[in-house]
């Protein structure tokens, strides 16, 4: 499909703010690269949604508001639009940071010190310092502000905590082990010297074709309302007390307003075509908790809603969040998201200026990005109070970070406290037992169960068991996207350190009760085993290289189908392990399989899997499936947007769905292959 597919024309009948609700005709002409954005932004007039004002728990400091008032007066023109940009370290130098006075810096996926995804904790801390010292370095001192993708755990970091996906933590339906997460990783970026973490994704994703489906708590607002709050309030600590923003803490994003997850056919910066309402009743349900909590910063979305560009969408950005919901925080990019609004190239855009976005994500061209704000200022198509106003956001939020008192990133508390170094042990560290132990349960707990023939699991441990399929013994592979690399590929087991593959936890447990476990990643033997454990599913993805036209999964052309199917004419009892980013039809697979168990992404902690499909070694149950699905699984591979509380619902496995031990299953192995 081209991109012009699904740039839907636009003819809008809008109510210009200036125009006191008169109805005035505006057409936004769409091309086949850009979707429209109305110079004078506004709504449609068909809806006049209030969105609910949210009272922040962070509440405004006169102090604070008037040191940034005092900073503020400082800056010269050029010095305060510096302060809106925020270049990737590969693009950037320390030295840029003392010239250009640049207010942030991020690493996007995959973007390590010196370009080595090996960097010890050491160097992230000496490359935070480096940015830091020359923030200071002059008379009128604003520290600089790093943010990161931690979105389950700190995953661009070798040795970190890697947590299960979003859409694992969904099903596992547990809002203090989300903020206990939320705490974890926010530990670990602190030990690295970060300060800010762009995460969660509040996506409620309604096609399961999208790329960023496993990023999403749940395809129901219900569960992404429950856990963004609480996601926020680990990551940043609870506002009202010392811990908020304290050296264990870090800024935390709400992330990508608005619509994301609701683009048509899922397709990835695709265009939303919810009424206002929906956007508010679907979409934007994860932010009112997030808010209330005290999330200092939002991200804007790639997507469109009815045409219009988020990123260009001042009615979205200044109208509903700055201004209905009352957010007091600061507004960033996405990674040159400004390109995709109609008009704008990704170093000019002062739509996106002029709808509300405070700090640029301009990886790479964040010069030509400076020279043109200020020029598009000095020839007033920008208004310099709002300038001011983006800069008045940024540095609320860089003070309520503490940043300006915290030091430099190696003297606060936790830099550097790495196991990994061979640092002092601590429970508070990059990749700590503690850490990982929080991991394994999550889990545990996002794992649904969604067959057992005959009440084949648990097993015993004492089993001669064969374990098969790709990813049984694949890090990687079985933690997906955003891993080490933007798109989690090119990763070998050698680059976990600490972290353990599903093979490695089964055959610890099984070995341990005198039972043996052999690896066979295609599923040959030579003595036939009493139980195969087959682990397989998608290959890593991020972003758009995860759209998908078709939910059929047909595993490696149907090998992985097959690789079942020959077990189980073995007469092999066979419990699959399924590996993925989204539900999937998966009929075929299941027919070949006694059990079945939607595994998501899981993370570094494979050893989460064993501790459940296993008995402990007295023989009883070591702990139930409790994980029960957040996302609808699909009856027909057609059924991409299949969402709870839809007319005519019918899903094989509805929302909500997961056996217990307790539960006698009565799925038989005939599930309809055909007609898909
Ligand atoms: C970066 C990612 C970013 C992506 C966007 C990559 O090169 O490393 O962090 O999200 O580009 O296209
Ligand atoms: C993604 C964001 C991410 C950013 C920085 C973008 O491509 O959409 O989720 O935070 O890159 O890596």
């Amino acid at each position: 499909m081209s991109f012009a597919d699904r740039v839907i024309p636009v003819c809008l009948k809008v109510v210009l703010a200036c125009a006191g609700g008169a109805l005035l005709q505006a057409c936004a002409p769409s091309d086949a690269g850009k979707a429209a954005s109305p110079a004078v932004a506004a709504a449609p007039a068909s809806v006049a949604v209030q969105w609910p004002h949210v009272t922040s728990e962070v509440k405004q400091d006169p102090q604070l508001e008037a040191r940034i008032g005092a900073l503020l007066q400082k800056l010269t023109l050029e010095q305060k639009v510096a302060q809106m940009v925020q270049p990737d370290i590969r693009s950037v130098t320390p030295k840029d940071v003392r010239t250009y006075r640049l207010g942030s810096v991020l690493n996007g996926g995959g973007a390590w010190p010196g370009n080595n995804k090996h960097a010890k904790v050491a160097d992230w801390v000496a490359l935070a310092d480096e940015f830091y010292n020359a923030s200071i370095d002059t008379a009128a001192p604003i520290p600089i502000i790093w943010g990161t993708d931690a979105v389950h755990g700190h995953n661009n970091v070798i040795g970190a905590t890697l947590f299960p996906h979003n859409i694992g933590l969904g099903a596992a339906h547990d809002p203090d082990l989300i903020e206990r997460i939320g705490s974890i990783t926010a530990i670990e970026v602190a030990v690295t010297g970060i300060d800010w973490a762009f995460a969660p994704t509040l996506a409620v994703v309604r096609d399961d074709r999208w790329g960023r489906t496993y990023e999403s708590y749940s395809e129901d607002p219900e569960i992404v309302r429950a856990y963004a709050g609480r996601m926020v309030r680990g990551l940043q600590g609870i506002a009202g007390t010392p811990q908020f923003l304290d050296a264990s803490h870090v800024v935390a994003t709400a992330k990508h307003f608005i619509g994301d997850g609701g683009t048509d056919r899922g397709v990835d910066r695709g265009d939303n075509l919810s009424s206002e309402q929906q956007l508010l009743d679907i979409h934007g349900q994860g932010y009112l908790t997030a808010l209330a909590a005290g999330a200092q910063t939002v991200m804007a979305s790639y997507n469109s809603w009815q045409g219009w560009k988020l990123h260009g969408n001042k009615h979205l950005i200044v109208d509903v969040l700055k201004t209905q919901m009352g957010f007091d925080g600061l507004v960033v990019s996405d990674w040159n998201g400004i390109d995709e609004v109609q008009g704008c190239t990704i170093d000019k855009c002062m739509q996106s200026v002029n709808a509300g976005v405070d700090l640029f994500m301009v990886p790479d061209d964040w010069k030509a990005f400076i020279t043109n704000t200020v020029a598009q200022v000095r020839n007033g198509d920008i208004d310099e109070s709002r300038i001011d106003d983006a800069v008045t956001r940024i540095l609320r939020v860089k003070l309520r970070a503490g940043l300006f008192e915290k030091g430099k990133p190696s003297a606060r508390p936790l830099a550097n406290k790495s196991e990994l170094l061979g640092a002092a042990p601590q429970s508070e560290l990059l990749g700590a037992a503690p850490h990982r132990e929080v991991a394994r349960q999550a889990v545990r707990e996002s794992l649904v169960l969604l067959k057992n023939k005959n009440g084949i699991l648990p097993l015993a441990r004492k089993l001669n068991v064969l374990v098969a399929g790709d990813g049984a013994d694949n890090i990687g592979k079985q933690s997906g996207g955003w891993t080490l690399t933007w798109q989690g590929t090119d990763n070998t087991n050698a680059d976990f350190p600490g972290a353990t593959s599903i093979f490695a936890g089964i055959k610890a447990a099984v070995t341990a009760a005198g039972g043996t476990a052999a690896l066979s990643a295609d599923g040959s033997f030579r003595q036939k085993p009493d139980v195969a454990i087959v682990v397989f599913g998608e290959q890593p993805y991020a972003e758009y290289f995860g759209n998908v036209k078709s939910i059929d999964y047909q595993g490696r052309d149907g090998a992985d189908a097959a690789l079942l199917a020959r077990l189980k004419k073995a007469g092999i009892p066979v419990v699959s392990i399924f590996l993925s980013g989204r539900p999937l039809w998966v009929n075929p697979e299941i027919n070949a399989s006694d059990a079945f168990v939607a595994a998501w992404l899981p993370g570094s902690e494979g050893a989460g899997i064993a501790d459940v499909i296993f008995r402990n070694e007295q023989g009883t149950v070591n702990h139930d499936f409790s994980g029960k699905l957040s996302f609808s699984w699909p009856r027909q591979a057609s059924e991409t947007a299949l969402n709870r509380n839809d007319p005519g619902y019918d899903a094989l496995f509805a929302y909500g769905f997961g056996l217990t031990f307790a539960d006698r299953d009565t799925l038989d192995d005939d599930l309809p292959v055909g007609g898909k």
